[in-house]
């Protein structure tokens, strides 16, 4: 994959860069001294069309928590479903020590960030460049809200008008921890009819003409 592929995309292509709702990825970010550090997620999940949020959840004892204190930024990496990208989200979702790299430990390239601190991933095909809004500890856990600052993607993975090419992206989500070490792929699509008569039918598709009124 090459550096001058990615190409960042309009806010009002954002939302639906970040499809379907929830992902399997990679979080960036760095500490006050600027090292960097990755960790996968299960837990990535678009939750505000616009402007576009994304949560995800960490363990509160973690260095993303910690960085995330420190430095109020992250960037949300999303892999594809293949299986040399996906054997570097396992490792990368390691327990490594504080201050090391896991993208060197996994041979993934950082690509400089535009709008944060925190580097994209070059090897994942979608980025999403987050600042923190706002963090919620319970448990022994910590739920991160960012707000999208800036999306890039591998060009050519995506049409004109910034939809997203299913069987080029090729989502992945993972299993959970009780399957240990299996993805889900999401990309066989279908388009579905709506069989109920009523007022919501409207209700519901004036509210999605108005959302789509300016692309
Ligand atoms: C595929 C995959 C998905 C994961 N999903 C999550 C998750 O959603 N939340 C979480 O806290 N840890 C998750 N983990 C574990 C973290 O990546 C792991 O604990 C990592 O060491 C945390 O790194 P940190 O201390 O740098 O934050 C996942 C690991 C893998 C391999």
């Amino acid at each position: 994959m090459r550096a001058e592929d990615v190409v960042y995309q309009p806010e009002k292509y954002w939302d639906r860069l970040f499809a379907p709702g929830g992902h399997a990825s990679m979080i960036t970010t760095v500490d006050k001294d600027g090292r960097i550090n990755a960790a996968s997620y299960a837990t990535t999940v678009r939750i505000v069309h616009n402007p576009v949020h994304i949560a995800f959840t960490t363990a509160l004892a973690g260095q993303t928590a910690s960085n995330i204190r420190e430095t109020g930024q992250f960037v949300v990496n999303l892999p594809a479903f293949e299986r040399d990208i996906l054997e570097k989200v396992r490792i990368v979702g390691l327990p490594f020590a504080k201050g090391v790299n896991e993208l060197e430990k996994a041979g993934l390239t950082a690509l400089p960030s535009t709008f944060v601190t925190p580097p994209r991933i070059l090897e994942c095909t979608r980025h999403f460049e987050c600042e923190v809004v706002w963090t919620k500890d319970w448990l022994n856990r910590t739920m991160v809200v960012g707000n999208v600052l800036g999306a890039s993607v591998h060009r050519d993975l995506v049409d004109a008008k910034g939809y997203i090419v299913w069987n080029k992206i090729k989502p992945v989500a993972f299993c959970g921890a009780p399957y240990v070490n299996m993805f889900a792929g999401s990309y066989e699509t279908m388009e579905v009819g709506l069989p109920y008569e009523g007022p919501e039918v409207v209700a519901a598709d004036k509210s999605v003409r108005s959302y789509f009124e300016d692309m």
